[in-house]
Order: structure tokens, then sequence, then C-alpha cells
């Protein structure tokens, strides 16, 4: 029998991301790598990949391992690659026992979730020749990779300030606040979970990373206090759009709600009870080393969903205002032919250069999840080598960067100061230094 070209791959963490990767490996990138093993502490969300893994491809069981067997699953199965997506403050400890094992990695942002993470990333990754990738689905988003081509082809200068809004909706924004996300310790809070993904972005625009950070956060509308000085109650005494009913979802049910009684995990809690560590307002100064300034806000709470960025330069402007949804509708309710009034779904990027009236620049595709992004990024990850003009592929120290930059925030809100990234203790990290 020929040895089977395709990849080993292994899986850590068998929530819900880890379906694109391994339906990728099930589907349309069949032919690139095989998964070979499953690892999670929790039997019944291993049990939902193995139903995936039969019904796609009707042979016997995959290898499933709990989650302290991780080692022993890259000792028995000799994976190619591992694909990390777990709960974010675990991913460094399975990073840099892959690497160390020899093995490949693709890590889910956020790389790690605090200092010590860092340091154990970067010490594993410089001692490897293995590589690790940063799964950044944003830079592959079409509009994102326009506004890189724009900025790389110097159509608006030097830049010299960035202003970047990220609004999260109440369903979408609302979800960091039921589930493990809620608790500080698990995610970095959302300046490390999510604001990775606009750090990244920023840093990779500029080509650059900041020196500098100042931020304050707080919650200000989920939690029991938030939601006591409103005069509102908690569940069950209210019923209404924040409430998530698993039970009506075949594959949350699947997932979470069956999964409970293994490890007590409750992935839809009140939004508005005890125990929330995180922020749902957030808001960050930061100043890169060539000298350009980032006003930088992310909101929990808003009715619509989107994003709206400025690049300002020395030969003019770049605008990318982006609407994912134009009105946020209850889960579950329908949104198909809602009215959504003066607001509109869509993109539009605007470069404007000195003395030039403003032109719009076409985005092309944008099809799926993200953006789009999803899809292309499983493409470079999976598909035949690409050139890759516009150094989309993240590697290490973009994801190190980018975190460094949630964790300087974090700390800055703290503590009332400005962080100085040099000072963080984590080396590094000029991609040309790696
Ligand atoms: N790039 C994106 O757009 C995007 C979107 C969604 C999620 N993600 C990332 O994917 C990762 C997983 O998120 P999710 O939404 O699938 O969450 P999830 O809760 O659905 O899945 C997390 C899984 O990790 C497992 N887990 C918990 N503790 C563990 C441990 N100590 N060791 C191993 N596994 C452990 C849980 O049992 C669960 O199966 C996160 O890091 C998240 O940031 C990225």
């Amino acid at each position: 029998l020929a040895p089977d070209p395709r990849r080993r791959a292994a899986f850590v963490g068998t929530g819900h991301r880890a379906e694109l990767y391994f339906a990728a490996l099930l589907g349309d990138h069949a032919d690139a790598a095989v998964p070979v093993a499953l690892c999670d502490p929790n039997p019944t969300r291993i049990a939902y990949y193995r139903r995936l893994w039969q019904t796609r491809r009707g042979s016997p069981s995959l290898a499933a391992y709990d989650a302290a067997q991780f080692t022993a699953m890259l000792d028995d199965q000799h994976p190619d690659v591992v694909i990390v997506t777990t709960v974010d403050h675990t991913h460094a400890g399975y990073v840099a026992a892959a690497l160390e094992h020899g093995c490949d990695v693709i890590c889910e942002k956020p790389l790690t979730t605090d200092l010590d993470g860092c340091r154990t990333v970067v010490d594993a990754a410089e001692r490897s020749a293995a590589e690790l990738i940063v799964t950044f689905n944003y830079r592959y988003s079409p509009r994102n990779s326009k506004v890189k081509e724009l900025v790389a082809g110097e159509s608006i200068g030097t830049v010299t300030s960035v202003h970047f809004e990220w609004l999260l909706d109440t369903v979408h924004g609302a979800d960091y606040f039921r589930r493990w996300h809620r608790d500080r310790a698990n995610s970095g809070g959302l300046l490390v979970h999510k604001s990775t993904h606009h750090f990244d972005l920023v840093n990779w625009w500029l080509d650059d990373r900041p020196e500098s950070v100042s931020a304050h956060a707080a919650l200000r509308f989920y939690g029991a206090a938030n939601a006591g000085s409103r005069g509102e109650g908690t569940v069950p005494d209210r019923d209404d759009p924040f409430t998530l009913d698993l039970a009506a979802d075949e594959r949350l049910s699947a997932l979470y709600l069956d999964a409970e009684a293994d490890d007590g995990y409750v992935r839809n809690a009140d939004v508005f009870s005890e125990g929330i560590t995180i922020d749902d307002n957030m808001a960050v100064l930061a100043r890169y080393r060539t000298g350009a300034l980032l006003t930088y806000s992310l909101h929990a709470h808003a009715p619509w969903e989107g994003y709206r960025v400025a690049l300002n330069g020395t030969a003019g402007r770049i605008e990318l205002d982006v609407v994912e949804r134009a009105l946020t509708v209850p889960p579950g309710a329908r949104c198909d032919g809602v009215d959504t009034g003066s607001r509109e779904a869509g993109t539009r990027l605007t470069l404007q250069r000195h003395w030039a009236p403003a032109a719009r620049v076409p985005v092309g595709g944008g099809d799926g999840d993200h953006g789009g992004g999803d899809a292309l990024m499983l493409a470079d990850l999976f598909g035949p080598p690409s050139a890759d003009p516009l150094g989309r592929r993240a590697g290490y120290h973009d994801g190190i960067n980018s975190v460094l930059v949630g964790i300087a925030a974090n700390e800055s809100a703290a503590s009332g100061q400005p962080v100085r990234l040099d000072e963080l203790g984590v080396g590094v990290l000029d991609p040309a230094n790696v």
C-alpha cells in the first residue's frame, strides 16, 4: 500500500470553532490533511466530532484523548500538525508542547492571554523548527486585504494616525457575557480575546507595532450590578431577547446542553448575572514605533454590528465603513425582510488623496463568515502553495504583537498608567529578527 501523502492532523479543543477546520479536512481540503485524533476534556463534545467523522467518512472511530493525555496523543499519533481551538488561556501550553514534539501548529486567536503565555510561546517557537501559524482570518477578508494593499502602495503616503471603532451587537456581543469568555482568567477580556484581531489588523496594515499603550475600560451594561441599577431582574424573572434557549438549536444542544453534565459548563449563562469579570466598553490609545497614533474603541452592546476605520496619511485618508448587521434582532427571530431603517448592511471603502475628490474603492468577494475571510484562510492553510504578496499568513510574532497590545491595555486600564511594551519582558518581536 502506498503511504498516505496527506498530513496527519490532531485536534485539541472540540467545541464550536474546531468544526471550521474539521469540516474543511472532511470536505474541500480532504486531500491536504486527514484528522487522526481528537483531544478535549469533554467527552460529549468529542462524541459530536466522532459522529461528524462517521457520517462523512463511514469509517471506524477517530482516536480520542482527554485533555490530560495531550502529550500521549502526540506520542501515539505522530501528527504533522496540531490544530488548537481550545479555551484561550490554554493555548500557550498546547502550542509549546506541540512545537516541542516537532509538530506544526495552527492556533486560533488569541495566541495567548497573558505575559507568562507570551513567554512560553516565544520560548518554544524560537527553539523549534516547526511552523506556528496564528489564524487571523480578518486579514483575509477582501476589504481588509484591500486596505493593506492601499497602505502598502503608499496611496496615502506615510500613515500618521488610525481611528478604529468596533461595534459588537446585543446578540454577538452579548454572547461573550454568556460563555467562558465572561471570566477574564479564561479569555484575557475582550481587549485580548476580541481586539487581538483588530490590533493585528493595524499592526499588519502599518507593518509596525505599538511602543506605548494607555487604556480605560469598564463594565457598564452587562452584569448583575448594572442590571440592578436599571431596576432589571435576572433570569428566570426576565424573559427578553438576552435569554438564549440552547434547546431550540440542534447544534448548540449537541455541543453544549448535552455536554453540561460532563463538566458543568453552562454555555448560556444569564448576561445580567454575577460573575462577569470582563469589560463591555473599552477605549485605547497607542503610539506606534514609527510615530503613528491609534485611537481604538470596542463596544459590546450596540444595536447594529460592524466597524469603522480611518487611516490618515501624509498624502490623504482611507476610510473603511462596514455594516455587518444593520439591525440586530433577538436570537432565533427572523431577520430576512426586516425593515432596517436608515442603516443598510454593506461595505464602503473610500480613498481620498489631498486636494482630490473622494473615490469609492471596489472590494471584491466577501461571502461567508468573517467577511469572506474564513474560506480564503482555509485555502491558504490547506490549499496548494500560493504567493502571499500581502503577507496574510501570520506567524507567532504577529500573534504575540497583537495580544501584547491587549495585555498592555488591560494593565493600563487597571493601573491608570501608560504601559511601554518593551518593558513587559517578552523580548522580540520584529519579524525580521525571527
Ligand atoms: N477567529 C475567529 O473568528 C474565531 C471564532 C470563534 C472562536 N475562535 C477561537 O477558537 C477557540 C475556541 O472557541 P470556541 O468558540 O470553539 O469555544 P468552545 O467553548 O465552543 O470550545 C472550546 C473547547 O475547548 C475545550 N476545553 C476547555 N478547557 C480545555 C483544556 N484545558 N484543554 C483542552 N480543551 C479544553 C472545551 O471543552 C471546548 O470543547 C477560542 O480560542 C476562540 O477565540 C476564533
